[in-house]
């Protein structure tokens, strides 16, 4: 983190980063749009799946727009503990991985190594094949509900792995090797199909997995795998057939931009009333936030290297259900529900996709919003279509003026959504806890800077 600070006269610090501070702590000043440029790097949703594939190929991968993120260096270190020689690449955000000196590591190595991510569990089919065994620490992540792992095993086991579970975490072993299987998701699990993706690749004979989850970024860990030699066919209805190979060699690739980062300062410049610019945000992967965005009044034009947002008129309500690709993804809801408090009515967002993540919403309203969370969802409301047993529903009234308030980040999105909320009420706030915000936000106290956010960094 840069730590670029300005004295003023009454002695206060404002700007980025903070020397001798832990930069967990924010007092933010409301009220002032947030306007300018800033540039989305790759997919924390697919670069740290890509760096787990480095360790399949038989001669070194690069990575280009690796961001820096707390999540790629916990997957970084996991790599080294296990003898993967990371490197910079030939260009600023690249990364060369070399798994030529693989090896076994111990539990507590891993473990220590392992942080607050989810991504170690992915590193059980290419450990499998590589060295025959793979140990799984507790797993961190997101606090936003359960978060089981059952779909991940059960693939695993119908592979040929056993799997082991202990004290202090869980070991799998494949002592026959591991064979192609046919795998049916109960849910489109995207970590789930990952697992599968990068287990099936090498495993004898082929594998037909339904109903996959086919996010964009699963598609482009599938262009990963491809160049490195695999052979794997998207068929219709969610069906990857994946044929194994004996060996794999090394890839050279671009990361997809983070769309989940370009959502969110598109959020931003919403609830804010601001402009920004977010430079390497791409239509495609966005069609389905697009629409919405402009529902909710807002306003975007598609340029060749990004995209402008801002309000088109007031804000408008929307009713939007969270589903997995290619419908509204869980990670965009909470920095819209920000902007949705200022909506002129009652609009109403359905989380399908896991079963706590409207929890963040309890700080918007010690700020002023008018949000009632129903846990179990809404009776007879303006669902399209029922889907899971999660569901919990939002009913966000506005518009609600926002006033400052102490609160706390509980995770990510919900955090970045926390210090959005605090840049759009009036007076002062106190966000702690902002550190988890780095897992999935590159520079971001630099980007605030850059946008003109009034902040000091208290802690
Ligand atoms: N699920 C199970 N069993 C499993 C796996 C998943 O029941 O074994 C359930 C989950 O509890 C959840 C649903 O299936 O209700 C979907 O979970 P999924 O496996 O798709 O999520 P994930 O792979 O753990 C990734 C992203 C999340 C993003 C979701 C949904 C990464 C590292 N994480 O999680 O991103 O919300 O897909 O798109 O790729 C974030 O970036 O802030 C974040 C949480």
């Amino acid at each position: 983190m840069t730590t670029l600070l300005n004295d003023t006269a009454d002695g206060k610090r404002t700007g980025r980063g903070g020397q001798g501070r832990s930069g967990e702590i924010l007092a933010i000043r409301g009220g002032r749009p947030l306007r300018g440029t800033i540039e989305v790097k790759g997919a924390k949703n697919l670069v740290t799946k890509a760096m787990v594939a480095a360790l399949l190929g038989e001669t070194p991968s690069i990575l280009r727009d690796v961001p820096e993120l707390s999540d790629v260096a916990v997957v970084r270190s996991l790599l080294e503990v296990h003898g993967v020689t990371v490197a910079d690449g030939d260009e600023p955000g690249s990364l060369v991985f070399d798994p030529s000196g693989a090896a076994s590591a111990h539990f507590e190595e891993i473990d220590a190594h392992a942080g607050a991510s989810r991504i170690p569990i992915l590193f059980c089919g290419p450990l499998l094949h590589l060295l025959g065994e793979a140990l799984i620490p507790d797993l961190g992540g997101c606090r936003i509900g359960d978060r089981p792992i059952n779909f991940h095993m059960d693939a695993l086991r119908a592979f040929g792995a056993i799997v082991d579970k202990s004290y202090e975490g869980i070991r799998i072993t494949a002592p026959d090797g591991l064979h192609g299987a046919n795998i049916e998701l109960p849910y489109p699990s995207v970590g789930a199909t990952e697992q599968v993706l990068l287990t099936a690749v090498k495993a004898k004979g082929v594998t037909e997995l339904k109903n996959a989850a086919i996010e964009p970024e699963i598609m482009d860990l599938i262009a990963v795998l491809q160049k490195m030699g695999a052979i794997i066919s998207y068929e219709p209805n969610r069906v990857i057939l994946i044929e194994g190979v004996e060996s794999l060699r090394g890839y050279d690739h671009r990361s997809i931009f983070d769309r989940n980062e370009a959502v969110s300062w598109a959020c931003a410049a919403l609830a804010t009333d601001g402009e920004i610019f977010v430079d390497g945000a791409k239509q495609q992967e966005m069609l389905t936030f697009l629409n919405v965005f402009r529902k909710a009044g807002g306003w975007f034009d598609v340029q060749e290297h990004g995209i402008l947002f801002r309000r088109g008129g007031p804000i408008k309500p929307v009713v939007v259900e969270t589903d997995v690709h290619p419908g509204y993804m869980t990670d965009w809801q909470q920095p819209l529900i920000v902007a949705l408090t200022q909506a002129e009515g009652e609009s109403i967002v359905h989380e399908t996709v896991y079963e706590n993540r409207l929890g963040f919403t309890q700080a918007l309203v010690k700020m002023g919003a008018d949000i009632v969370v129903h846990p179990h969802g809404l009776e007879g409301g303006a669902r399209r279509v029922p889907r899971r047993a999660l569901e919990q529903a939002a009913v966000i009234n506005g518009p609600t003026p926002l006033h400052g308030a102490d609160i706390e980040v509980p995770d990510l999105r919900g955090g970045f959504s926390y210090v959005v909320a605090a840049l759009a009420a009036e007076g002062e706030s106190t966000v702690s806890g902002v550190g988890i915000i780095s897992r999935g936000y590159e520079k971001f106290f630099d980007k605030l800077d850059a946008l003109g956010a009034d902040f000091d960094i208290v802690g």
